[in-house]
This record gives C-alpha cells, structure tokens and sequence, in this order.
C-alpha cells in the first residue's frame, strides 16, 4: 500500500505545488488501508518527517478528502478515516500565519531522487535517496537573489549525477567544491549518495551557510564529508579544515570538480565567476567544472560562453535532458525554459 502512494509522498514533501500533485484515483482513496497509509506516511507527525507547513498540508488534505468524497457510493459502508478528519479539523484551527509571514518562515524540504531503472536488482541504499533543505522559496535576500530555494538548475543537475552512470564516475573519490550553494542541495546529494572524497560548500551569503550548516545533521552527515565556507568569488578562499580548530594547510587546498547551478543568471557576475573558475584551474588544481543553467536569457547565456572561450576555458555540453515534469519521479521541476549542463575545462 505505502508503495503506491510513493511517488505522492515524494512530491508532497517537496511541498509540489497542490495542482501538479499525482494523487491516487477516487476508488482507490476509498480503501481505509490506503487512507491509513496516506495519514502515516504524510499527516501524522510521530511517523512523517518533516511535516510540510500547515497550510500546504491543508490545501493537500482538502484536495484529498474532496476526492474520497466523489468517489463514495455507498456512505453507509465508505467513509473518511477519522485521523485524516481530525488532522483537518486541527489544520483549520490552527493559526494562519500573515502572507509575510508565510514568506518569510524557513521550512525543512525532503527531495527524493529519482528511481534508478537497471537490468540488476538495486540496492536499498541506492533506493530511497533523499536530501533535506531548509528553504524559504519566495525569501528575497539583500544580496537581491533568491538563494533560500533550490532552484531548477540545480534539481536538473541533480538529476543527471544520480540517475546516469556518469553522475558516481565524475564524484567518487573526488575533492568537490560547490560554488553559490544557496540551499547546499547539490552538496549534500554528493557526499551522501555520489561516494565523493570530500565536498566544500560555499556561497557568499552567511544566513545561507548558517542554514546549510543546521542541515548537515538532519543528512545524517557530519563536518568530515561536507564542510561549509563564506566565499564571493573573487576574494580570497578561506578553506576550513576537516579536522576541528584551524583552516586548512596550503598543501590541502585543491580540488578535482567544482560544481555550479544557476549561477548564470546576471550578465554582470559571469566575468567575476570566470575568472574565479580559471583561478581555481591555475592555483587549486581543479580538474572541471560542472555547472548547470537554465538558459532564460540567450545574451547572458553567450557572454558566458565567450568570456570562458576569451579565458581559454574550453566548455563542452553534457548531452542530458530532465524527463518532462508528468514523468518525473524525484527532484520534480518544471522543464518550461531550458536548462542545459556543461563541463569546463582548461585548454591545455
Ligand atoms: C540563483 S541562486 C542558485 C543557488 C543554487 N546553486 C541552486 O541552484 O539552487 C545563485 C546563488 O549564487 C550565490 N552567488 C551569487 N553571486 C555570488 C558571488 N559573487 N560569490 C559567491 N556566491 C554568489 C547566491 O548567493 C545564490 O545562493
């Protein structure tokens, strides 16, 4: 039973948007083992975590009992199981928290990766990936950018590294470096599930690093396998050491592959994230860098691409594309504009 309402589960604690959710059919809500399922698995809070807002779980749950009540036929014999009627009398009464508010409030996201498809059967471990966040999706940073959310860029990456046999043979055993983290999702992916070396993460806003830093725990990681740094490109690298107290030895500083998502989308910033990137080529022994980008804007998408040609950066695209959001089984995002994945290299 839990098995058929996998793919809700997964996109409800996403928190998808209530419209693009995949809920079972009328019938099948009308069975109280698949009501029971759906209250363990999303409502209650002693066996589901971390619950979504109330509000989202209330606009869900409407939708849900709503559904069950077409498909009654017979109210002497169906009905609505008590615990979800409860659950929805409870999320009515609560509180409702200003549309500010509601903006503003930090909550714990649970992506799930896709399904892996192989001719062998497939390990547990390799089953139920998933990566916690802490986001406020329509937060406005100071810096004036939105990197309290995980943006498409990043979920497509996501995507490519765990579902293709490149995304382990590009990470493992490699020293990553993620530039512009903003939530740290491509960070975590890679030291829980990509068998990387080590990962730094980094991005030049504190309160993100401060929230990347409070989900290192809740991955079940630790400071040994993702570190954390306040960084802008352009200035100097501060690495932190594996090890508590000090920074990092000279002789430790380098990196295999840097990861990048969504960090093209301001004209102004490519020159200053190039020559960071060729930086890191020339005096921290990166190998390449992977950086994803949804391409909203053809001109900045070509600047990009010229200044990295100027800086004799040789870039190649990753032939990979998201399967279209109706098929989609983890890291759900919308394919409307495109988004398209590189590989950076230095000309030799
Ligand atoms: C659009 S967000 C993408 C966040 C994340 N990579 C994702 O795809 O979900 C851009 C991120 O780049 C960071 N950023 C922008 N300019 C930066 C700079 N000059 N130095 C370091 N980080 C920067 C922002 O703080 C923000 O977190």
């Amino acid at each position: 039973m839990e098995g058929s309402i996998a793919l809700l589960r997964a996109q409800y604690f996403e928190q998808v948007d209530p419209p693009n959710l995949s809920l079972p059919d009328g019938p099948a809500l009308v069975s109280p083992a698949m009501q029971t399922a759906i209250y363990k698995n999303m409502f209650n809070e002693n066996t589901a975590w971390p619950l979504p807002p109330a509000p989202y779980q209330a606009r869900v749950l409407k939708a849900i009992i709503a559904r069950i009540e077409e498909s009654i036929s017979d109210p002497d014999e169906d009905e609505i199981l008590d615990a979800l009627l409860e659950k929805w009398s409870s999320l009515l009464s609560a509180p409702k928290p200003s549309a500010v508010e509601q903006a503003q409030e930090l909550t714990y996201i649970k992506y799930t990766a896709p399904t892996l498809h192989a001719a062998k059967p497939i390990p547990d471990s390799r089953k139920h990936r998933t990566v916690i966040t802490s986001e406020s999706r329509s937060l406005i940073l100071a810096s004036g950018t939105t990197g309290f959310r995980t943006w498409e860029a990043a979920l497509h990456l996501g995507t490519f590294l765990s579902t293709t046999s490149h995304g382990e043979s590009l990470l493992a055993n490699k020293r990553v470096l993620e530039l512009g983290a903003g939530t740290g999702f491509l960070s975590f992916l890679t030291a829980k599930y990509l068998g990387a070396e080590s990962v730094l993460a980094t991005d030049r806003d504190p309160a993100l690093i401060e929230q990347i830093d409070a989900c290192i725990g809740k991955n079940g990681l630790d400071k040994s396998m993702v570190r954390t740094g306040i960084w802008e490109w352009g200035s100097p690298l501060q690495v932190p050491s594996f090890s508590e107290g000090e920074g990092a030895a000279e002789s430790e500083v380098g990196f295999d592959v840097a990861l990048g998502a969504d960090l093209i989308y301001d004209v102004d910033l490519v020159p200053l994230l190039v020559s960071t990137v060729k930086d890191l080529f020339n005096n921290y022994s990166l190998k390449e860098f992977i950086i994803s980008a949804t391409v909203r804007n053809g001109d900045t998408f070509r600047t990009f691409l010229e200044t990295c040609e100027r800086n004799r950066l040789a870039v190649e695209q990753i032939p990979f594309t998201s399967p279209p959001r109706e098929t989609q089984t983890g890291f759900f995002h919308s394919t409307s504009i495109p988004i398209r994945t590189y590989r950076v290299q230095a000309m030799s």
